[in-house]
């Protein structure tokens, strides 16, 4: 009898991609997809870690999920990906009824786990090589193909639970990106994002990131390339240079994670740059492409930040003004150096904080979005909106979505168009 398997995906584009990465390991056995997890022999959830409000989500999902084990003990479950490392077996300690306990490096041996018959299976070893090179993702049909490049991290921001999880910084070599790419082409897909938790800090055989962009822009048939997520340490004037060079089949976008603008927290953060270094390497980036639209990630409530480094973080803002940003609430995690420290900020601060930031944030992003009216921008086409289906979406090469009337576009279209208006975080444009 043919398996059918179901995985759900929480957290980053690693594990969207580590998803695909499964299920193309499953259905190249044979497996088949399943259209929901009561319909599936084999569940598996993909998991997150980076916040304890991430892994409550998985705890509750997994209660939820407990009748399906009860009303057929013979289906498993699974717990993959990051919080399946950070808590190994101790997961089952309130979760006895998972079968399958999988880290981010044990996926090749998902098949040989799933025909055990022991009665749970842990495999959490992180390995210093595994890149899954050889193997081809079961992609979701779209637009964008998700293509790691990458995994691991050694940078210890000391809030991040994610080097603990994910293990340290390995990359693939540029031939089996460039495969991976034109595969991905070949059945449709005409955007690629390379990912990687430290996308930038790629490095195969002294062989560096600049050097497998220029690379991949000589792949046929790939309209857009983008990636995700920088750190500001690795970012410099070549990789600009390569981004102005290769404008504008390198999106002219950047996140650029601040997570504080202020120097005694970033010190403490253990992020490798002060609010200096980071405002002049905007300055940098905008002179090479001033159009380049920059987003961010930002932390609120490290321990120890007062009002005043918080200031400092809106000044950043401020200087910057950032496209978007994602906000976040610190969150102490397990191992980390930051789990032990002292002088923690209370919720109320936290949220207090969080508020203003979010406002600030809402502020600049319309202002931005409103500089764009009367600009003409380059729109891939992606598919009808869920508004309107006579209205068709696309995104700007900075990454903004953009709505028209369908008119004679399809999917996949390069077109050119002039915003008209803004509206949230939607524009509007004219041919
Ligand atoms: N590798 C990426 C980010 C990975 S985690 C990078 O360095 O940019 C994504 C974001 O989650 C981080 O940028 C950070 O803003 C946030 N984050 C990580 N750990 C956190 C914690 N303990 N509490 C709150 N936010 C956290
Ligand atoms: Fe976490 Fe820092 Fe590594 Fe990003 S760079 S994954 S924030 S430790
Ligand atoms: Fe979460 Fe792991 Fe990504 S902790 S953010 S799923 S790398």
């Amino acid at each position: 009898m043919i398996k059918r398997f179901y995985i759900e995906t929480y957290g980053c584009q690693m594990n969207e991609y580590d998803s695909e990465l499964l299920a193309g390991i499953l259905m190249d056995k044979g497996y088949e997809s399943a259209p929901s997890p009561e319909e599936a022999d084999i569940i598996l959830l993909n998991t997150c870690s980076v916040r304890e409000h991430a892994e409550q989500k998985i705890h509750s999902r997994l209660g939820e999920l407990k009748y399906l084990k009860d009303k057929d003990p013979a289906r498993k479950l699974g717990v993959v990906g990051c919080m399946a490392q950070n808590l190994k077996e101790g997961l089952l300690e309130s979760k006895p009824y998972v079968d399958l306990i999988l880290g981010p490096d044990s996926y090749r041996n998902i098949l040989e786990h799933l025909d055990s018959t022991d009665a749970h299976t842990i495999d959490t070893k992180l390995s210093k090589f595994e890149v899954y090179d050889g193997l081809f993702p079961a992609r979701k049909e779209g637009i964008n193909a998700w293509i790691s490049i990458m995994r691991g991290c050694n940078k210890f921001c000391s809030y991040c639970i994610v080097p603990y999880t994910r293990g340290r910084e390995r990359s693939r070599s540029i031939e089996s990106i460039v495969n991976e790419a034109k595969r991905s082409v070949n059945l449709g897909f005409v955007e690629i994002t390379l990912l990687g938790q430290n996308v930038n800090s790629y490095d195969h055989e002294g062989k560096r990131f600049p050097e497998l962009l220029i690379a991949l822009t000589n792949v046929q048939g790939i309209r857009r390339i983008r990636y995700t997520s920088p750190h500001p340490q690795d970012v410099d004037e070549e990789l600009m240079k390569v981004h102005a060079d290769y404008k504008p089949l390198i999106a002219n976008h950047i996140h650029l994670p601040l997570q504080s603008g202020s120097d005694a927290v970033l010190k403490a953060m253990n992020r490798t740059y002060t609010q200096s270094h980071y405002l002049k390497l905007v300055d940098m980036i905008r002179k090479y492409l001033p159009d380049m639209g920059i987003t961010t990630d930002i932390i609120v409530g490290f321990p120890g930040e007062t009002e005043a480094d918080f200031r400092e973080t809106l000044h950043v803002m401020n200087s910057v003004r950032y496209d978007s940003a994602f906000t976040f609430k610190y969150s102490p995690r397990p191992y980390t150096k930051a789990w032990d420290m002292e002088d923690k900020v209370s919720e109320s601060e936290k949220s207090l904080r969080l508020t203003e930031l979010i406002r600030l944030q809402k502020k600049h992003t319309l202002e931005n979005y409103r500089n764009l009216i009367g600009k003409e921008v380059e729109i891939l086409v992606e598919a009808p909106s869920k508004r309107d289906p006579n209205e068709m979406k696309g995104r700007t090469a900075c990454n903004k979505i953009t709505v028209f009337p369908a008119g004679a576009y399809q999917a996949k279209d390069l077109v050119k168009r002039t915003i008209t208006d803004a509206q949230g975080i939607t524009l509007f444009s004219r041919p």
